[in-house]
């Protein structure tokens, strides 16, 4: 178990000091060749668990040290053996030993031998006060819901009524959603493909399977030959909301890993222009769409400039704007503790650039999609009524949500629930 702290204490680390964790994870775990699939995947649920509880961790943290930690990794070392006594099924007694062992194993430079001692001493003090410690810790909305505080300011005034159910499901582990390509089977089939080997699903949209339990890609029947592909519910309402027709220009101006890109080409034939300002991750696009047999025209660009298009207007534009990604928190849990509160604004600006630009290349009759996968309203619908307003020539039409299997909104705002993430959608035509 110790190998699986070490690597989950350096990841929290590091996202603790600004990185990552999509970034920080694969790198820490590169530095324990020895560790077996088994703890590589400890230390992942580990380090995803730590920073998911993190604002009630630190409070905890807090009331048990005498005086602030200076050395980073001894702190992170504790919030993930804290993780484990409040939120793990491990024996208790197992991750204080271990935990104390993995001091000894932190790389150069080698902790002071007071390290070891004051682990063991915060761990087992947690276990004996835990009750005592209770009121103290939940003295803080921080610590209740593991938010910063201006994250849980920001969603009570924009949700007075679905705010602590939104903090709430972004606390969950998320489920794994697989999208359907229908053309090649039909829902029910590939469910019972999935009974016959004995994977538990069930339906929770018109394309949408969700997963009693996330597996390894690779063992789900049909990926390889592009049957299906893993994306959340809420993102699957992205390309039929496009109302695409066959022969269409389309662009998908943010396309990368290629999600949406995928589903729109599902759809129908389409001159697909796919544009991502980043080169490494459109190289996952064109893996995406090799293995569903779908081709675009892949751009390395930015959807707020003009020097990578060739002046052909669009029928039809994806704008799946780079945002807070406040409505995913539960499949990025570092995001909670690397965004700040001036990033809200930033977004929101570099999101009005990119709008305004893509507009320009839709033809009239054209419909672009504007969508985030945050619940910020700055990046939503105030962003979208700032662009009406910019906008003479735009009309925003009605998406018909309501009547959409088991997705719950506010206007055009899908709240995150236990069945989706935290999407918004504005469908914009030009007249
Ligand atoms: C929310 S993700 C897109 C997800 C994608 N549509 C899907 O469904 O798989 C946003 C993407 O925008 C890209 N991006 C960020 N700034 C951009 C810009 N100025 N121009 C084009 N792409 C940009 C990012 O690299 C990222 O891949």
């Amino acid at each position: 178990m110790y190998i699986s702290q070490l690597i989950a204490a350096y990841t929290v680390s590091q996202v603790l000091s600004g990185r990552n964790l999509t970034v920080s994870l694969p790198e820490v775990q590169a530095r324990f060749p020895q560790a077996t699939p088994q703890q590589r995947g400890g230390a992942t649920d580990l380090s995803y668990g730590a920073l998911r509880h993190y604002g009630e961790i630190e409070a905890y943290l807090r009331c048990l040290l005498d005086k602030p930690l200076t050395d980073e990794r001894i702190r992170a070392l504790l919030i993930v053996a804290i993780y484990q006594l409040l939120h793990d099924e491990a024996d208790d007694f197992t991750v204080v030993n271990q935990a104390v062992y993995a001091v000894s194993q932190l790389k150069k430079p080698s902790p002071k031998a007071w390290a070891k001692g004051l682990v063991n001493a915060v761990l087992r003090n947690l276990l004996r006060k835990q009750e005592q410690l209770v009121t103290q810790v939940q003295s803080t909305e921080v610590a209740v819901y593991s938010y910063p505080q201006w994250w849980i300011d920001t969603l009570k005034r924009q949700y007075p009524k679905d705010w602590q159910a939104m903090l709430s499901a972004g606390n969950q582990h998320p489920p794994m959603t697989l999208r359907v390509n229908t053309n090649k089977m039909s829902l029910q089939a590939y469910l019972q493909s999935l009974v016959a080997h004995q994977i538990e699903a069930h339906q929770t949209g018109v394309q949408a399977i969700t997963l009693v339990r996330p597996m390894p890609v690779q063992k789900l029947p049909g990926f390889n030959e592009g049957i299906v592909s893993v994306q959340d519910y809420g993102a699957q309402l992205a390309a039929p909301l496009l109302d695409v027709q066959p022969g269409m220009r389309v662009l998908d101006a943010c396309c990368a890993p290629g999600g949406k890109t995928g589903h729109v080409l599902e759809l129908a034939q389409l001159d697909m222009t796919a544009l991502d300002s980043d080169e490494q991750r459109l190289q996952r696009v064109k893996s995406n769409l090799d293995r569903l047999q779908l081709t675009a025209t892949l751009k390395v660009g930015d959807a707020g400039a003009s020097d990578w298009h060739d002046g052909q207007l669009f029928d039809r534009i994806l704008a799946d704007v780079p945002c807070t990604a406040s409505g995913i928190v539960r499949r990025h849990v570092d995001i909670k503790w690397l965004r700040r509160k001036a990033d809200v604004e930033a977004f929101a600006g570099q999101q009005a650039r990119i709008l305004s630009n893509l507009w320009k290349m839709l033809a009239k009759g054209g419909k672009l999609l504007y969508v985030t996968c945050s619940v910020f309203q700055e990046e939503n619908q105030r962003q979208v009524d700032a662009f009406l307003q910019r906008h003479a020539d735009a009309t925003l039409l009605p998406l018909g949500l309501g009547g959409q299997m088991n997705i719950t909104h506010m206007n055009d705002q899908l709240i995150p629930t236990d069945l989706h993430d935290g999407f918004f959608y504005a469908l914009l035509q030009k007249h």
